[in-house]
């Protein structure tokens, strides 16, 4: 049997305005409608108060973005903004290496609680916000222009707990997991073509 080829590394870093061709062809692509580059620029140059992460692959030389996260805080609290990742790299934990990131600078900014609105139909998003402790506490009706879909809002609390600090650190347990899974698939697929 053949072994599978390993996930290239994925790099997460500051968003920066040389990534928004890489960062609009995956909105483009997962978000209806998508933000626009206007949107992107201006969040990126308000500063204070907001972070926007993405995600990198190598490509040859040069890297390629896969994913991206951003939250807006203040105030004891955030809210994310967006998270998307690229439909070829999804189900890699992308978003899971982007949320740990980010809930990890929103502690870092003593944010307590922090909050977002999800499409009710989005049930693999949400099960993705449920693993980093994200409630459902209710709906906002109609929410998104185009086909007016209801928004799930989600919250989650204790952002400063040690028990969050756990839950964060597990994630991260999982993707590093994930890293060793692939070093092991390269070193197989190395083994078997020797
Ligand atoms: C939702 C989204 C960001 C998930 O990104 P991802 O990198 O594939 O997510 P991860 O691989 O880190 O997933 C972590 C966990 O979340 C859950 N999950 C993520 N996507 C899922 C899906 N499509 N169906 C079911 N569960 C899903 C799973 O529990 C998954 O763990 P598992 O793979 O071990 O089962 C991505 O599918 C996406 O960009 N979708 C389009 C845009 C969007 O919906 N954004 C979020 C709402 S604003």
């Amino acid at each position: 049997m053949r072994a599978e080829a390993p996930p290239p590394e994925v790099v997460v870093r500051a968003m920066r305005r040389r990534h928004l061709p890489g960062v609009l062809a995956i909105e483009h692509r997962v978000h209806h409608p998508p933000w626009s580059a206007g949107t992107f620029a201006a969040e990126l140059a308000a500063g204070d108060g907001r972070r926007y992460l993405v995600a990198q692959q190598p490509r040859g030389w040069r890297t390629r973005v896969v994913g991206y996260a951003g939250m807006l805080t203040g105030g004891g609290e955030a809210h994310v903004s967006t998270v998307a990742v690229d439909p070829d790299a999804q189900r890699r934990r992308v978003a899971t290496r982007l949320l740990v990131r980010l809930l990890a600078e929103a502690r870092e900014l003593g944010v307590e609680r922090a909050s977002l609105e999800v499409r009710a139909s989005n049930r693999g998003a949400q099960r993705l916000y449920s693993r980093f402790g994200f409630a459902p506490v209710g709906l906002r009706p109609r929410y998104y222009p185009g086909d007016g879909e209801d928004a799930l809002v989600m919250w989650l609390d204790d952002l400063q707990s040690d028990a969050y600090a756990a839950r964060l650190a597990r994630q991260a347990a999982r993707v590093a997991a994930a890293d060793a899974g692939a070093d092991e698939r390269a070193d197989a697929a190395r083994g078997g073509r020797r």
